[in-house]
């Protein structure tokens, strides 16, 4: 089976690499040449464990990379996994895959080729992609992704479910789907079955349930430092309990990336645009839009003023393993410090995440990007923890006592060891804590 991925960013890329680890003859098909060439060389336009890997092993074998999209007229499948990006106001923009149906259309020729969308899609996106695509005779299809960032071919092979949105005319192709998706059949994945909008929705909701955890548990912080309270006891006795669950309860500087925060935005324009109120989604956006501030006015408590103060910022990326920095807690948490006349040095584990970060501040002289932790902390103010990388408390501690001006650390993501630190003669600032 001869199968294209429209769009290779993480999404796209890992599905290309992961059909292609399961025998398919798959072609990328991108917009952006400078991407498609670099792939072409065997390069991964993004920091993803096992995705070289994967790379260097189908390239030239039964995967390449294209901006062409007539490849599309000999394929059996096509994979829409262009980006969905926020519009200022929070809707989807949908300009990409509108423009990538349209691009395709001409070359879907012959009968029944399976076009699936795997973009997050506002509800009524898959009918519309139909209604644009009804004269070409093509089953169409909605399968959401489920993977998280820095563990994307992991989750590509492990899926927790696979979601299928089909439609009266599609329903008849759905073998064909199965086909593709065999190694999880095999493996007894949850298949869940419904129509497109249904689909759409489990998308758009599973993000904001996460979203709400994670909103929960940060405003529960708040609370909690006003009274003898331990947040991750806290987080624990409430995980306990199997109905709830530990994942997603651990308190922070707010959710970042480029999926949760735009999908719970878009879902609340989803709805207004229905005419209803979202109550709780809206609150789990506002929460989170103010949590980095109210961790930034617990650092400024702690100094007459924070002008001319120098900050270790470990944590540049929207969190570890990745080079992504949307939506960053750090970066927001360094502007919020640039805008006081503060600055910063600058560092995160991942070197592109470095690179990237430096590419955003290339004429700010207030701020360094440094590839040594230790260095960042000499003659600093302070220490700032933005991401969950279990990296950070492994460092040398005792050596960052020696090499600090200042023996402060604020902890965004609560993953220090604060008795250590303590003993260390660290004053130690958690969230909740
Ligand atoms: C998220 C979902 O977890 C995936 O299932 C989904 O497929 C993906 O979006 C997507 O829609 O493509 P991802 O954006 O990679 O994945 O990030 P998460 O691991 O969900 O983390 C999101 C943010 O929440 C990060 O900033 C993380 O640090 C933060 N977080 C997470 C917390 O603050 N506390 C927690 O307990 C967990």
């Amino acid at each position: 089976m001869k199968i294209s991925v429209i769009g290779v960013g993480y999404v796209g890329l890992t599905q290309a690499l992961g059909l292609a680890e399961f025998g398919f003859d798959v072609v990328g098909i991108d917009i952006i040449k400078e991407k498609v060439d670099k792939l072409n060389q065997g390069q991964t336009p993004l920091t993803e464990e096992g995705l070289e890997q994967l790379l260097s092993k189908h390239l030239n074998n039964n995967l390449s990379f294209t901006t062409d999209y007539s490849v599309i007229k000999n394929s059996d499948a096509i994979f829409l996994c262009v980006g969905t990006p926020p519009r200022q106001d929070g809707s989807t923009n949908l300009d990409f895959l509108m423009s990538a149906v349209n691009t395709m259309k001409p070359y879907l020729t012959g009968n029944h080729k399976l076009v699936i969308v795997k973009s997050t899609v506002p509800v009524g996106t898959t009918r519309k992609v139909y209604s644009m695509l009804r004269d070409n005779n093509v089953a169409v299809f909605f399968n959401p992704e489920f993977l998280r960032e820095g563990l994307a071919i992991h989750d590509f092979f492990n899926p927790s479910r696979i979601v299928i949105g089909f439609d009266n005319n599609s329903k008849q192709y759905l073998n064909n789907l199965f086909k593709i998706y065999e190694y999880f059949v095999n493996k007894n994945t949850p298949f869940i079955l419904t129509n497109w909008e249904t689909a759409e929705l489990i998308k758009y909701a599973s993000n904001t349930f996460l979203a709400m955890k994670i909103s929960f548990i940060n405003e529960l912080a708040r609370f909690a430092e006003h009274h003898n309270i331990d947040i991750k006891t806290l987080s624990k006795g409430i995980g306990a309990d199997p109905r709830i669950g530990y994942s997603f309860l651990n308190a922070g500087l707010g959710y970042g990336g480029s999926c949760l925060p735009k999908d719970v935005k878009s879902l609340i324009k989803q709805f207004e645009a229905t005419g209803l109120e979202p109550k709780l989604i809206s609150a789990i956006d506002s929460v989170n839009e103010s949590q980095v501030k109210w961790f930034f006015n617990k650092i400024k408590q702690e100094y007459p003023s924070l002008e001319g103060k120098t900050f270790a910022i470990f944590g540049l990326a929207f969190k570890p393993k990745t080079d992504d920095l949307r939506e960053s807690r750090g970066i927001a948490m360094i502007d919020l410090l640039l805008s006081q006349g503060s600055k910063i040095k600058a560092y995160d584990f991942v070197p592109n995440a470095r690179a990237n970060l430096l590419q955003k501040y290339i004429n700010d002289h207030n701020i360094e990007i440094l590839d040594d932790p230790y260095e960042c902390v000499v003659n600093a103010d302070g220490v700032i923890i933005t991401t969950d990388d279990a990296k950070f408390t492994d460092l040398d501690w005792s050596k960052i006592s020696e090499l600090i001006s200042n023996k402060i650390v604020f902890d965004g993501r609560n993953i220090l060891d604060e008795p250590k630190l303590r003993a260390l003669g660290f004053k130690y600032l958690g969230v909740g804590k």
